[in-house]
């Protein structure tokens, strides 16, 4: 754990805008972040390509450990760089971040602010609120494996799927806290856990998921605790999101679970995310990449990221100015002052300098 921070003091947030979009999209955020008036003080890190492609550096000596010691809160843009191939920044940096400081909780919220920005017929606001919990510490991503005789026809690929009891214990039971302290946009309580994974096949990791969550849920009987196999929770997500509340899952179904939950939201540039470890100096980021084929452009839609300003001001308890910026984004939604992704004509400057304003006056 951290040394506990001054509570009178500003808020110290690390801005970290990384690649393409990223620097685009946070300065925006960043600018709603001063409109909402929120007591909070910004240092900016260069950490990205260009960093890393003059100087070699992903993140300097003892770069975690400062950003635990000396920040309350990490906000983060995308990493991913066409000029670096092996990705290799963009995993010291983000990975770093989430493994190195245990952020184990990927929270992201799915919310529909607008019907018209949801694919599915007869769909509207009050039906697309849910979030899911993703694994953010093991599974998949933990780089355990290797490639075996490559380049020959023999050529073995190996990756290892991670699952520890203590790992799959505490994002559970970080399931079921947020059930019990969350409420719907509409102000009605939480009141369901569902767990996805894939047990009919993958059945190492799968039993000990659903033993952990058999246990776990027995502790929360007020909570009803659901279990669906991914796959088939994919085809619930596009023929009915209104049955979800609280989803938990690992690591990788939860990367794939989101992106198509953000279909149903507006799209990639709609998504925020939280990387959460109870206590501890936590990071926030939109849920789109770099997207390199629109950075530079003034073409990425800033809302993913002021969203995720938003639940980073609610993290570190500064829920008027979060909801002032909510509501600013709402209003923006419906006025179709937005960037083209969602229908409307106005540049990414442009749509963020709207919301800073609106939020101004609020
Ligand atoms: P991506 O999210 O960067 O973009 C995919 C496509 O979605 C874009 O080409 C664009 O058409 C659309 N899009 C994304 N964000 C948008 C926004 N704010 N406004 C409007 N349209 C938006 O995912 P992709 O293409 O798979 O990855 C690009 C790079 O970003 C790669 O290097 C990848 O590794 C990295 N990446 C980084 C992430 C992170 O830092 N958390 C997450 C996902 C990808
Ligand atoms: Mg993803």
């Amino acid at each position: 754990m951290s040394p506990a921070k001054p509570a009178d003091k500003n808020k110290r947030i690390a801005i970290i805008p990384g690649d393409g979009i990223g620097q685009e999209v946070i300065p925006l955020a960043v600018a709603v972040i001063k409109a909402s008036g929120a007591a909070v003080e910004f240092t900016e890190f260069d950490w990205g390509a260009d960093r890393y492609l003059r100087d070699g550096t992903t993140v300097p000596p003892d770069g975690f450990a400062m950003l635990a010691r000396d920040f309350d809160a990490i906000f983060a843009g995308a990493f991913g760089d066409p000029r670096v191939k092996t990705n290799l920044h963009a995993k010291e940096i983000l990975l770093g971040m989430r493994f190195r400081m245990d952020l184990y909780a990927n929270v992201r919220p799915v919310r529909l602010l607008d019907a018209a920005l949801c694919p599915l017929k007869g769909v509207e606001p009050k039906d697309v609120d849910f979030v899911v919990l993703r694994e953010n510490t093991e599974g998949v991503y933990t780089d355990a494996g290797g490639v075996f005789k490559q380049g020959t026809p023999d050529e073995i690929a190996t990756q290892e799927d991670i699952n520890t009891r203590k790992g799959v214990e505490r994002i559970i039971r970080y399931a079921f806290e947020y059930c019990k302290q969350h409420q719907k946009l509409d102000g009605s309580p939480r009141s369901k856990v569902l767990m996805s994974d894939k047990s009919n096949a993958m059945t190492h990791a799968g039993g000990l998921w659903q033993r952990v969550f058999k246990e776990v849920s027995a502790e929360y009987p007020h909570i009803t605790a659901q279990h669906m196999y991914v796959d088939a929770l994919c085809l619930q997500m596009v023929r009915d999101p209104r049955q979800f509340d609280v989803i938990v899952t690992n690591n990788m179904f939860g990367d794939i679970i989101t992106d198509l939950a953000a279909g149903l939201q507006g799209g990639l540039g709609m998504a925020a995310s939280g990387n959460i470890h109870p206590g501890r100096t936590s990071m926030f980021e939109p849920v789109h990449g770099s997207a390199p084929p629109i950075a530079g452009k003034n073409l990425a839609n800033p809302f993913g990221a002021i969203l995720t300003a938003a639940m980073m001001l609610a993290h570190l308890g500064m829920t008027v100015e979060a909801s002032k910026i909510e509501a600013a984004v709402l209003e923006a939604v419906r006025q179709k002052k937005t960037t083209q992704d969602i229908g409307g004509s106005l540049g990414t400057k442009e749509a963020g300098a709207w919301v800073a304003e609106k939020v101004s006056r609020s």
